[in-house]
């Protein structure tokens, strides 16, 4: 039986889950998002098992994985599933998923899980280091094969009831996706930049030139803070805190692993 997993990720977590996943389901296809984003018209798959895996972002969808999804035919796909990452709270974004699903497709999403892992959203908070990180990456790991049984077996999973979650999509999602894509104004290279370009090859949807030998964000950004958690001299910063905030990549992550998911 066909799969194909359609992913996007900026620090790593959605792309350890999906390969995970991918892995224990046998014949899989792994599709970049962010590679699809270039092109037009409806995606029809052609597999017997469609996966959609990505972070949640602002306690719905990214902007990049919601346009997506509005173009996904699911007409010849028999079991459709929908995996998200987040730092804590965002079930409501699976909500998303299925309407966004139903909408297009008259059909709900198969199964829809979420998993916790470690937050990435540094203008926000520090993300949780040592002991603490390894135990959300271990629980995060057994949840992945949790999920790819679950998936195997063909059982029908809706997503949890988000109360809290749902309350606070309502009043702060819309506005979040309005300024998405100009929310890069607040990035900045501090003195600490060597011009090493890594900013320019990791970020999905290559928002980021290198100009007279800094990195210029030209506005089209998702927010996936990879270029920020990437860089190698800690030289990205976004609003007054995040300085003295550690960064984070999930340890599978590479570069060779964000080219790819460029489409390169
Ligand atoms: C812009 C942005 C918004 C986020 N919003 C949420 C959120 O609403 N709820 C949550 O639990 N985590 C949130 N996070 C954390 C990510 O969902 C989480 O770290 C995710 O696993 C990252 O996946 P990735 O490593 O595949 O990029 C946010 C992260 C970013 C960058
Ligand atoms: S990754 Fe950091 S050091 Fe390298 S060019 Fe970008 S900002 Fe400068
Ligand atoms: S500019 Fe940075 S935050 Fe924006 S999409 Fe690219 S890598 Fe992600």
């Amino acid at each position: 039986m066909k799969t194909i997993i359609y992913y996007f990720t900026g620090t790593g977590n959605s792309l350890a889950a999906a390969k995970s996943i991918c892995m224990h389901l046998g014949e899989c296809e792994l599709v970049s998002i962010a590679s699809l984003a270039g092109t037009s018209g409806e995606i029809q798959p052609g597999a017997d098992r469609v996966g959609i895996v990505c972070p949640v972002y602002d306690f719905g969808l990214p902007s990049i994985v919601a346009e997506f999804v509005q173009r996904l035919g699911l007409s010849q796909t028999g079991y459709c599933f929908a995996v998200l990452t987040m730092g804590g709270i965002g079930v409501s974004a699976l909500h998303q998923l299925d309407r966004l699903v139903f909408a297009h497709n008259n059909r709900h999403l198969d199964a829809a899980f979420v998993v916790r892992m470690v937050g990435n959203f540094v203008p926000l908070y520090e993300p949780a280091k040592g002991a603490k990180r390894e135990k959300l990456l271990a629980d995060a790991d057994k949840r992945f094969t949790e999920i790819a049984g679950s998936i195997d077996k063909g059982l029908i999973v809706r997503p949890d009831i988000a109360l809290l979650s749902a309350f606070l999509k309502r009043f702060t999602y819309d506005r979040f996706i309005r300024q998405i894509h100009d929310a890069d104004k607040n990035f900045i290279a501090d003195g600490k930049c060597t011009a090493c370009g890594t900013c320019v090859a990791v970020c999905p949807v290559k928002n980021i030139d290198m100009v007279e030998e800094k990195p210029v964000w030209k506005h089209h950004c998702e927010l996936c803070c990879a270029c920020l958690h990437f860089c190698p001299v800690e030289a990205i910063q976004y609003g007054p805190k995040t300085a003295k905030r550690g960064r984070y990549r999930h340890p599978a992550l590479n570069i060779a692993d964000m080219k790819a998911q460029r489409g390169e």
